[in-house]
């Protein structure tokens, strides 16, 4: 035998040297559940250790974050029922509990990374990313409105804003008014390819934004499907966006690495709601060890190609590679 490759796995010292991929606090993006009223921290109960947070506790949740060097937070919020409507109208209020979480970030970290959710599930009577007539999601009426919520979220100070809603023609819509407003600084990451997943349920009970009727198939991708995540991609790319995504994360890889392959924008990946519940749970029952098998999750997420991962592990990975 003239080659072993045990040789560079023989102690940690070699296979640290030769290691491909690394994680760091700047690999992530941190999703964070915001709610109205005040001394507000809940659990979720479907994502044991995540919480939704009012304003004021959510200073301390950003200091923490940014002094464990997490830098990116991707922000999301939960909407009183009073408030919802078919149009979303609540998501363009300038006084907006989104626009104020926004201001709060700034104000205890003023050089964290905002970025924001804009889909209008979570201000939908109906549970949905669209406005809804006769059963049906309309495309262009939506759009309309989603540029104008990425507007509000602009003026506000976001830094980034995220359409995770799947709607065709957004990112174009998006980006000309961001355009027209004078906010050529602002970004766009776009769930390009965003699955119609059973893996979003968890996140459904953090914000209560399940669909009141249907499913989002007529929207979301078919997790059958490969190359039309190719398609979408690169025609958000065209559309403006500055960053893609891929979601959810560990069943859709292979997705992440054709990406990776076809485009020269960064790659983000979305480790959903339910890839956090399934490794909470087996830890729980004691027949998973939860670090490690975190750690290889955010690896393999990595390795396949994604530039930042957006995940609910963000801080506890960095607490375990530290
Ligand atoms: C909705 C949205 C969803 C997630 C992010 N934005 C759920 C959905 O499409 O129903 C899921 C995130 C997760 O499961 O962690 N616009």
């Amino acid at each position: 035998m003239l080659r072993r490759n045990r040789r560079l796995r023989t102690n940690e010292s070699i296979r640290s040297l030769v290691r491909e991929t690394t994680i760091s606090p700047n690999d992530f993006l941190v999703p964070l559940f915001i709610v109205e009223g005040k001394q507000v921290k809940e659990e979720i109960a479907s994502m044991p250790g995540y919480y939704r947070y009012s304003l004021d506790l959510l200073k301390n949740e950003v200091k923490e974050l940014w002094n464990m060097g997490l830098k990116s937070v991707l922000l999301f919020v939960k909407v009183p029922d009073n408030l919802k409507d078919n149009a979303g109208t609540e998501a363009l209020n300038p006084e907006g509990l989104m626009q104020r979480a926004i201001k709060t970030v700034k104000d205890v970290a003023p050089e964290m990374l905002i970025m924001t959710d804009v889909a209008l599930d979570p201000y939908s009577s109906f549970g949905h990313d669209g406005v809804v007539a006769n059963g049906k999601i309309l495309n262009d009426d939506t759009t309309a409105i989603l540029a104008e919520m990425a507007l509000s979220h602009a003026r506000a100070g976001a830094d980034f804003v995220a359409p995770s809603d799947m709607m065709d023609g957004r990112i174009f819509e998006i980006r000309t008014l961001l355009e027209d407003e004078g906010f050529h600084n602002t970004g766009i990451m776009s769930y390009s390819a965003k699955y119609a997943s059973a893996f979003y349920g968890p996140f459904r009970d953090a914000l209560d934004s399940a669909p009141g009727f249907g499913d989002k198939k007529t929207y979301q991708m078919d997790p059958s499907n490969r190359e039309e995540a190719i398609k979408e991609t690169l025609m958000d790319i065209e559309e403006g966006a500055d960053i893609v995504m891929v979601k959810p994360g560990l069943c859709y890889l292979d997705i992440v690495r054709d990406i990776k392959n076809a485009v020269n924008v960064p790659v983000a990946v979305y480790q959903v709601s339910g890839e956090y519940a399934m490794i909470k749970a087996a830890a729980e029952k004691g027949w998973l060890d939860h670090d490690a098998v975190v750690l290889e999750q955010i690896t393999a997420i990595k390795r396949a190609g994604a530039s930042m991962i957006a995940s609910y592990f963000a801080k506890e990975t960095v607490k375990i590679i530290s």
